[in-house]
Order: C-alpha cells, then structure tokens, then sequence
C-alpha cells in the first residue's frame, strides 16, 4: 500500500465524511502535501458506453422512471483527484463505466451470457468538486471471461480528464484472489497498489450493509 493509505481510521472515516459533503478537517489537506505517485493507466476495453448519453447523477443503482435497484453489493466509491504535488484537483471529469453483479455490460459488444439487470446500466460521470472529490453510489460489479482461460477480476472502469492530462485506467478491490491472475492489472510495472482500492465498513449516513470503497487518483499536474 501506499503511503497515503497509511492512515488512521479516523482520518479514513474523515475521508468518507468529506466526500458525503461534511465538514473536512483542517489538517487533512496538510497530510496529503508530498510527492505522489501517478495513477497508473490501462486499457480503455470494449466496453466503453456507446448507446447512451452518461448519466450525470452519482448513483448507478436506480434509474430514472424505474421503482427497482440494482442487483448486487452497494458500494459507495469515493475518493480525491490529486496531482503529485498531493493538491486537489477541482472541475475534473471523472468517468466511470462497469459490468453489473453477474459480470455483464450493457453493451452491444459483451457476448458474456450472464444476465443484464434491468435496473443498471453501469454508467456515470461527475467533475471534481473544489476539494478534488468524487462519489459514485454503485455496486460492486462481478468477475467475467475476458477469454476461455481469464477471468477479470471485478473491477470498475475510468477515464479522467483534466485540463492538463487525461487518464484512462481501471481500479480494483483488495483480497480479489483474480487479481494475481489478472494478465491487465499483472502487466502494470509501476505503482500497481495505485489500483487497488480500499474497503471500508458503511459509515452511519449510508445504507448499513454498504461498504465504502476509497481510491484516489493522481494526475501529473491536473
Ligand atoms: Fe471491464
């Protein structure tokens, strides 16, 4: 792990806080002011959303006219678009696309024939606030074939645009068996752990059997 990720649970929890929209505390800029690490990029995959305008809400698990939720984990991803100066980046576009529980996109591409949720499309983009924050409410999509002898790991997809770069990547779960295997995340020579998320148990504003999930994504300069 990163040196970022060795924090306190508190100042964890604060991390969730801050991207829920409370108060932040004033020495967390402070803690993240030193040389990072950039976020590592992959492939953009065939998956990329092709049929839709993005959805420009935060949370993937309904959709608009429909009573259901998604199938699945809910997940709360949050986290900072930093740059390796270790300051927030605002006004960046934060892009994220994913299969859905059973490892299944909505696109006219994925020939996986685990089922489609009729409740979730997988897709969603925001921009940075002015602390660098990002939060998707999602769920934790599922492992598929990517071959006949590859599973990929579940992971989410991403593509960040600043005013200065753009990264397309991926981001992953920690204790995934897959992803020693994985040939995408296996292949990263430098600042592989930048992929790996973190799980946190659900904080007390979210749903109780949600799990926050807090990645950070460093840009060269914004
Ligand atoms: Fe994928």
């Amino acid at each position: 792990m990163s040196d970022r990720y060795g924090l306190s649970r508190r100042e964890i929890l604060g991390i969730a806080a801050a991207a829920s929209g409370l108060a932040v505390s004033g020495g967390f800029t402070a803690a993240f002011a030193q040389a990072l690490k950039r976020t590592p990029g992959e492939i953009l995959g065939p998956f990329y959303p092709v049929l839709k305008t993005l959805d420009r809400g935060a949370d993937l698990t309904t959709i608009a006219g429909k009573p259901g939720r998604a199938a699945g984990q809910v997940i709360h991803v949050m986290g900072r678009v930093m740059n390796v100066e270790g300051q927030p980046v605002k006004g960046v576009r934060v892009e994220l696309w994913q299969a859905n529980t059973h490892g299944r996109y909505t696109h006219p591409s994925d020939t996986n024939p685990a089922p489609l949720d009729p409740n979730f499309e997988g897709f969603a983009v925001q921009n940075t606030d002015a602390e660098g924050r990002y939060r998707f409410k999602t769920i934790k999509p599922g492992a598929y074939p990517a071959t006949a002898s590859w599973m990929r790991p579940p992971h989410l997809h991403f593509e960040v645009t600043g005013k200065i770069n753009r990264t397309i990547t991926q981001m992953y779960f920690p204790g995934e068996p897959l992803n020693d295997k994985d040939l995408l995340l296996q292949n990263i020579r430098a600042n592989k752990e930048g992929l790996i998320a973190k799980v946190l148990p659900p904080t007390s504003d979210v749903e109780p059997d949600s799990r926050i999930v807090v990645w950070d994504i460093v840009l060269d300069k914004g």
